[in-house]
């Protein structure tokens, strides 16, 4: 246990929910009241004045860790110059110097192009218009358990939770789900090593024979790692297989990188593990560093038939988020992606050996710092426990520890990449006295 000062919540931050449950829509359907008062680097307090370490980073968005000082500098230095001057009407040289190394940082040997959005959900609608638009083509194949935002074209293709496209049909029409290679509960009767191959074998031998006929279909858009659907990891061959399918019909590759882009994963982009190169990625969560920005990033050849006025927005380029991008990125260039993935690896040994510990504990998987631990009610069946995962999300919090819960049973660790590994043994405590106290 850390030393809190107060029960937690405390005092001030009980009376904090109940003003925002007074005058806050009641949709955002908070997990815990924690209530911020400021952070620095993997370190939260509340405004009760009690300390958390902080292994979730505002859903994987923080990634240079709370209010870095490059960051802080970058955004302050702005503000008092220029802070918006609309993006896509004007030209300024934070977003030009944005863009120049985002696209620096792309992978394969391509030019690429940006179009910045003020969030993940907005760079996804930038990627399907474009899309469409370049291949005069309709459909769009995404797959279960897949998250890329609330929007109505990114909802349509989100397949992660009932509940957040309960209400609000009918959606986009010509969107069409597939199976995600999910080797912990494959989607069939199958061995681990042959879920990538059925997961394929389904979109050109049952989707395309069946509801989508491939010369329709525009793009296929998927996570390199599922985020929200469970921090799932694709065997390898999974996206060289999509990339295969997608150069055979003519077909645009969409790599989701919202939440495991800008480094976490230990490098870049998490499709690199993959050595495949897609033809559009989005981005948005890390990139900012907590400044609301997303990009759609697109080979050039794609993003060059886009006509002037064929898509734009009012702050997408703003000058602040832009400052904030650049030195993000900067920042996690110079170190923190290397240091996603030492500390990760140490991370991930740590977390099996309380794996080995609890019965409860089905599965540690991911890379980098974007890893899950998910619970099962039993070893053999694999039966997803999500009472225990919210259990212990709770009782985590309780004793200091910031979590945030994935999937259906899934705890997901998406630290800020400044974590070191002290951190990381403070969590570990943490977590196994948390696990001990929940009967895990
Ligand atoms: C992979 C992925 N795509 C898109 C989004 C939507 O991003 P935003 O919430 O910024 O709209 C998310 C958010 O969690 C995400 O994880």
């Amino acid at each position: 246990m850390t030393d809190l000062l107060t029960t937690i919540p405390g005092p001030r931050a009980q009376a904090m929910v109940e003003r925002d449950t007074a005058v806050m829509v009641p949709c955002s359907g908070r997990v815990y009241p924690f209530v911020m008062e400021r952070g620095a680097g993997c370190e939260v307090w509340d405004i009760d004045g009690n300390r958390y370490l902080d292994l979730n980073a505002g859903i994987a968005v923080v990634s240079t860790g709370h209010s870095h000082p490059r960051i802080v500098q970058a955004i302050q230095d702005q503000a008092a110059k220029f802070i918006h001057m609309a993006g896509t009407d004007f030209y300024n040289e934070p977003m030009v110097k944005a863009a120049e190394k985002l696209t620096s940082l792309m992978p394969g040997d391509d030019e690429w192009q940006v179009f910045f959005s003020n969030s993940g959900t907005e760079a996804v609608e930038a990627a399907v218009k474009l899309a469409r638009y370049a291949t005069k083509r309709q459909n769009i194949i995404g797959f279960y358990g897949a998250f890329h935002g609330r929007s109505y074209g990114s909802l349509s293709i989100t397949a992660s939770k009932p509940y957040q496209r309960k209400g609000f049909f009918p959606l986009m029409p010509g969107v069409f789900h597939a199976f995600y290679a999910n080797p912990f509960r494959p989607p069939w009767d199958v061995d681990p090593e042959q879920v990538a191959q059925y997961a394929l074998d389904f979109i050109e031998h049952t989707l395309f024979t069946t509801t989508t006929p491939p010369e329709d279909v525009a793009a296929i858009i998927a996570e390199p790692i599922q985020g929200e659907g469970g921090y799932i990891v694709p065997p390898h061959g999974f996206w060289q297989g999509l990339r295969d399918i997608c150069d055979r019909y003519g077909i645009l590759l969409i790599a989701d990188e919202v939440q495991s882009g800008i480094g976490r994963t230990g490098k870049m982009w998490a499709i690199e593990h993959e050595n495949v190169v897609p033809d559009i990625i989005t981005t948005a969560k890390g990139l900012g560093s907590g400044l609301p920005v997303g990009a759609m990033v697109a080979r050039r050849e794609i993003a060059s038939v886009w006509k002037p006025g064929a898509h734009g927005n009012t702050y997408g380029g703003n000058a602040l988020a832009m400052r904030a991008v650049y030195e993000t990125l900067s920042v996690v260039e110079e170190g923190l992606m290397e240091n996603a993935g030492s500390v990760g690896s140490y991370f991930m040994s740590r977390l099996h050996e309380l794996e080995d510990r609890f019965d409860h504990i089905g599965d540690v998987r991911g890379r980098g710092l974007m890893i899950g631990m998910d619970f099962v009610k039993d070893q053999k069946t694999r039966e997803p426990h999500s009472e225990m995962a919210n259990a212990v999300m709770e009782e985590a919090f309780r004793r200091g520890l910031l979590l945030l819960t994935c999937g259906k049973s899934t705890i997901r660790f998406c630290p800020p990449l400044v974590l070191t590994k002290e951190q990381v043994d403070e969590g570990i405590q943490l977590l196994s006295e948390t696990l001990e106290a929940v009967g895990a």
